[in-house]
C-alpha cells in the first residue's frame, strides 16, 4: 500500500526561536543548580512562591519601566479572549511584590522574604547565554531598609556560586535615591551636552538618563569615561548605607568591584545595585550571571504601603553554561547504585519481583528488562555508573543464588539469592557510609 505524501508532512516543526528543550541528558545541571539553591533557601530562611507565568501587562510597565528595552521591546505580550492586556512575565520581581500586596504580607512577621524558580519571557536577540524562554532563581526581601540585608543577598548569593563551583566577581554600586539622582541626573546631562553619543543614547538622554551610563557602544564608552559619578552625588543617607553594605562585605571577606556605571536595565532600583560575573569574563561576554538590588519604591508604585526591599535573580542556563566550562562532574540525581541484569524468561520474572523488593529498602536500583543479552546489559549498567551488577540466569535459578558484580573491579561472587537484600545493604553502607536512600 503507497503512502500519500501531503505537504503537511513535510513541515518540520521546531522550536520557536530562542526556545530550547531541556534534553534528559542535560537534566543533571538543572537538579544540581535546583538542589543547591533550596538549600541556599532553606539555610537563609527563606520560605518558596510560585507566582502565575501570565500576568497583567500594566504590572511591568508600572514596575520595571515605560522606557526600559524589556517594556519597550522584549515582552511577549498580548490581548486574552477577555480583551485583557497580559503578559508573560520578564522577571520575578513584580510578581512577588504584586503577590506581597494581594496576600497582606505587611502583616506578616518583617520583613518576608521569599524565593522563586521558573522561566522568565524576554524578546531578546538570541545567541549564546541569551535565550526568549530562561530559568531563573530569585530571592526577595521585603520589609526591611536595613543595608545588613543588601550584603547579606549579595553574601548569599556569593556562597550559591561557590556551591556551583563557579568563581564570580562581584560588582556593585549605589544609585541613590530619587532625591540625589535628580541632582546627579542635571549633572550628567551639563556633562553630555557636547558629548557625540549614538543615538540610543541621545533617546536615553531625554527619557532615562542614567540608563545612558550603560551602553555598550565603544565611542559612548569613550565619552562617559569622565563622567561624574554618581557616587560623589549621594545624599548623606545613601551615602552611609552604601558605606555600611561595603563595610559588611569587607567584614564577610566577599571581594567586590565598585563600577559606577551600574545602573541595572529595570527602573524600579534605588540605593545599591549589583551584578555577578564569572571571573575573567571582564569583557561580560556571556552577559551577567546575576543581579540585583535595592527597590524600596516599588511596592508603592503599585498602590501598596511603604515597603523597603530588596534582592537578586541569577539566571539559570547562563550558570549551567559555566558549570560545565569548569568540567565539574554532575552525579545524575537519578543515578542508581545497583542494576539486575536478567538471563531468560523465568530470571525476567524474578528480577521484576528482586526490582521491587529493593525500590522498597530504598536502594537506587536500575534495570534493562527490555535486553535479553547479558554483554548489552552489562554495557548499559556501565554507563548508568551503578556500584553493583545483580546477575540472574537459568543456572543461579536452579541454585537458588545470584551473581554480585562489583562494577570497578570486575570481581563477581556468588551468594544465596535470599541474602542479596542484606548483603548489597552492607556493601552500600559499608563504602560510603548513608547511601542508602530514603524517597521520605
Ligand atoms: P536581570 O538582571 O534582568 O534582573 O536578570 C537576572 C539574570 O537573569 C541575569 O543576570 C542573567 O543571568 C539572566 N538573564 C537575563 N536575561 C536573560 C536572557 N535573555 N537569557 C538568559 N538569561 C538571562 C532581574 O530580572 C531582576 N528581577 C532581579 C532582581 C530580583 N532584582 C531585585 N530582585
Amino acid at each position: 500500500m503507497s503512502r500519500k505524501k501531503s505537504n503537511k508532512s513535510k513541515f518540520k516543526f521546531q522550536t520557536l526561536r530562542g526556545f530550547k528543550d531541556i534534553l534528559p541528558e542535560h537534566q543533571k545541571f538543572w537538579d544540581f543548580v535546583l538542589k543547591n539553591v533550596k538549600e541556599t533557601a532553606q539555610d537563609y530562611s527563606y520560605q518558596k512562591i510560585d507566582t502565575p507565568i501570565l500576568e497583567s501587562s500594566a504590572l511591568f510597565e508600572r514596575t520595571v519601566g515605560k522606557e526600559t528595552d524589556i517594556v519597550e521591546k522584549e515582552m511577549f505580550s498580548f490581548e486574552d479572549r477577555g480583551g485583557e492586556k497580559v503578559t508573560l512575565r520578564p522577571e520575578l520581581t513584580a510578581s512577588v511584590a504584586r503577590a506581597y500586596i494581594e496576600h497582606g504580607m505587611i502583616s506578616w512577621s518583617q520583613p518576608v522574604k521569599l524565593w522563586s524558580w521558573g522561566p522568565i519571557f524576554r524578546y531578546d536577540k538570541p545567541q549564546a547565554g541569551r535565550y526568549r524562554q530562561f530559568y531563573q532563581f530569585n530571592f526577595e526581601v521585603l520589609g526591611s531598609s536595613t543595608p545588613e540585608i543588601d550584603s547579606q543577598i549579595i553574601i548569599m548569593a556569593s556562597e550559591l556560586y561557590k556551591s556551583f563551583g563557579v568563581e564570580i566577581d562581584v560588582q556593585i554600586n549605589s544609585i541613590g535615591c530619587p532625591e540625589c539622582r535628580k541632582e546627579y541626573i542635571k549633572l550628567l546631562k551639563k556633562y553630555l551636552r557636547d558629548k557625540k553619543m549614538c543615538a540610543t543614547c541621545k533617546d536615553r538622554i531625554l527619557k532615562n538618563p542614567l540608563r545612558v551610563l550603560d551602553c555598550k557602544e565603544e565611542k559612548c564608552k569613550e565619552n562617559l569615561r569622565e563622567a561624574p559619578q554618581i557616587i560623589d552625588s549621594l545624599c548623606e543617607e545613601c551615602k552611609n548605607h552604601f558605606v555600611k553594605v561595603l563595610e559588611n562585605l569587607d567584614e564577610s571577606e566577599v571581594s567586590y568591584n565598585l563600577n559606577p556605571f551600574l545602573v541595572r536595565g529595570l527602573d524600579y532600583y534605588n540605593r545599591t545595585t549589583f551584578e555577578f560575573y564569572a571571573k575573567g569574563d571582564e569583557q561580560a561576554t556571556q552577559g551577567a550571571l546575576g543581579g540585583g538590588g535595592r527597590y524600596d519604591y516599588l511596592i508603592e508604585q503599585i498602590n501598596g504601603r511603604e515597603t523597603p526591599a530588596v534582592g537578586f535573580a541569577g539566571g539559570v542556563e547562563r550558570v549551567i553554561l559555566k558549570i560545565k566550562e569548569t568540567g565539574r562532574e554532575i552525579k545524575s540525581e537519578t543515578q542508581g547504585d545497583v542494576f539486575i541484569a536478567q538471563l531468560g524468561e523465568d530470571a525476567k520474572k524474578k528480577c521484576a519481583k528482586l526490582f521491587k523488593d529493593l525500590r522498597k529498602e530504598n536502594i537506587k536500583v536500575k534495570e534493562a528488562f527490555s535486553k535479553t543479552g547479558l554483554t548489552d546489559q552489562l554495557e548499559i549498567a556501565n554507563k548508568m555508573k551503578v556500584r553493583f551488577a545483580l546477575i540472574l540466569g537459568q543456572k543461579e535459578i536452579m541454585d537458588d543464588t545470584i551473581i554480585i558484580r562489583d562494577m570497578d573491579s570486575g570481581i563477581q561472587e556468588i551468594i544465596n539469592f535470599e541474602k542479596i537484600i542484606p548483603e548489597i545493604k552492607k556493601r552500600l553502607l559499608g563504602e560510603g557510609g548513608v547511601k542508602i536512600y530514603n524517597s521520605n
